[in-house]
């Protein structure tokens, strides 16, 4: 029988994936690892999302739902925006996705054709860039070159070499925890508009900064489309739920596609999301231990050769440039695990250009984790 091989599915793997399973491997052995390799809390979901998702299990009736979302979420959603942003958002114009990686699918099937050119900043999220490939869409890496983020100016520049179809980027990003401070954010947003590219703003990382406010793109123009999820501030990452807010003009389309791809999001899922919203106290509490997590590794990772490459605004990274230590990160993200035991990721998933000299670590577990980490890394390098 012949076996098919696409060329889509030659697709670039997730080193951070890779390395996680790795991680995985030694722990089942016993070995004691640490892993600052992926962007997952370490801390449960809100008790209120776990609570209902009890309730809906002793009810025992999971099935599908609308495909946009139930209405319960959908208008908490909604809610949400009135009351963080002050933006007016009609639950009509929420699509509930299974997390954002969904989303991602669904927006770049709905707005871009094969051979459309969109641009992303490298380093960014290797999602963006894995997933456009595969659906034949022209991938523009707009390098950074030491700039904290993708401004007004990158893209006027990128689209005068050659029109560009869209635009997506993150505030806080991954992996540099950057912010877009509101100012430059409006004019990334209507230099946008003015050259008439697509927007897609990943606000996953909202609620996530520490050195600014996280303004949504959605305040300068509602023709962007948004993407959120409640993977990380919620921490819900194995719930697979997410969000997007559409353009009135993209919700049909939206809607046919993910009939067909996903049916819904999982109900078990939409019906605890929606008292996330309601978790403030114990999620800011989440939050501030990420911040003393953050004040640690500011401090520490330098000491030890890894020098900042970003500011760490937001999320729950350090983006290091590792060049006084290596040339290969790769290798080196491999090494560090096998003897130090400890997991980060090689920049190579967030730029295939000059990843080699950079590495992530998530901040996103226990302060005591942090601190054993920087002690064997301490150790391990000396
Ligand atoms: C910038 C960014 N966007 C999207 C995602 C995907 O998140 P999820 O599919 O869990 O919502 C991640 C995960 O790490 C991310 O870092």
């Amino acid at each position: 029988m012949t076996v098919a091989l696409s060329k889509r599915g030659e697709v670039e793997p997730f080193h951070a994936m890779d390395v996680l399973a790795e991680a995985n491997r030694l722990r089942a052995g016993g070995t004691p690892v640490i892993s600052m390799a992926v962007g997952q809390p370490s801390d449960p979901a809100p008790l209120a999302v776990r609570e209902a998702a009890q309730r809906a299990l002793v009810d025992g009736r999971i099935g599908y739902t609308d495909s946009l979302g139930t209405a319960s979420l959908r208008a908490a959603i909604s809610k949400h925006y009135a009351e963080h942003y002050g933006v007016d958002v009609p639950a009509s114009r929420i699509a509930v996705t299974t997390g954002s990686s969904a989303a991602f699918n669904l927006a770049f099937l709905t707005m871009f054709d094969p051979g459309d050119r969109v641009a992303i900043a490298a380093p960014g999220y290797p999602a963006y860039r894995n997933i456009m490939a595969a659906l034949g869409i022209d991938v523009v890496e707009i390098e950074l070159e030491g700039a904290p983020f993708l401004d007004a100016d990158h893209l006027a520049a990128a689209y005068a070499e050659k029109k560009l179809k869209g635009v997506l980027f993150a505030s806080p990003a991954n992996p540099t925890g950057a912010l877009v401070p509101p100012a430059e954010l409006e004019r990334l947003v209507r230099t946008a508009s003015e050259l008439d590219i697509a927007v897609i703003s990943d606000e996953i990382y909202h609620r996530l900064s520490y050195a600014g406010p996280d303004v949504t793109a959605l305040a300068f123009d509602n023709d962007v489309t948004v993407i959120n999820s409640f993977s990380k501030y919620y921490c819900m990452t194995g719930w697979r739920i997410g969000w997007m807010v559409l353009p009135e003009r993209l919700v049909r389309a939206v809607e046919r596609v993910q009939q067909s791809l996903y049916i819904s999001a999982p109900e078990l899922s939409q019906t605890a999301a929606v008292e996330a919203f309601g978790a403030t106290e114990e999620l800011e509490a989440v939050k501030a231990r990420y911040a003393w997590n953050r004040d640690l590794l500011m401090q520490r990772l330098p000491e030890l050769g890894f020098t900042l490459a970003a500011p760490m605004d937001g999320a729950f990274y350090a983006f290091c440039d590792v060049a006084r230590l290596t040339n290969d990160s790769m290798e080196f993200a491999q090494k560090m695990l096998a003897e130090a035991h400890v997991a980060a990721t090689p920049g190579r998933d967030f730029d295939p250009l000059q990843g080699h000299r950079y590495m992530r670590f998530s901040y996103a577990g226990s302060h005591d984790d942090m601190v054993e980490a920087l002690e064997r890394l301490d150790r391990w390098l000396r």
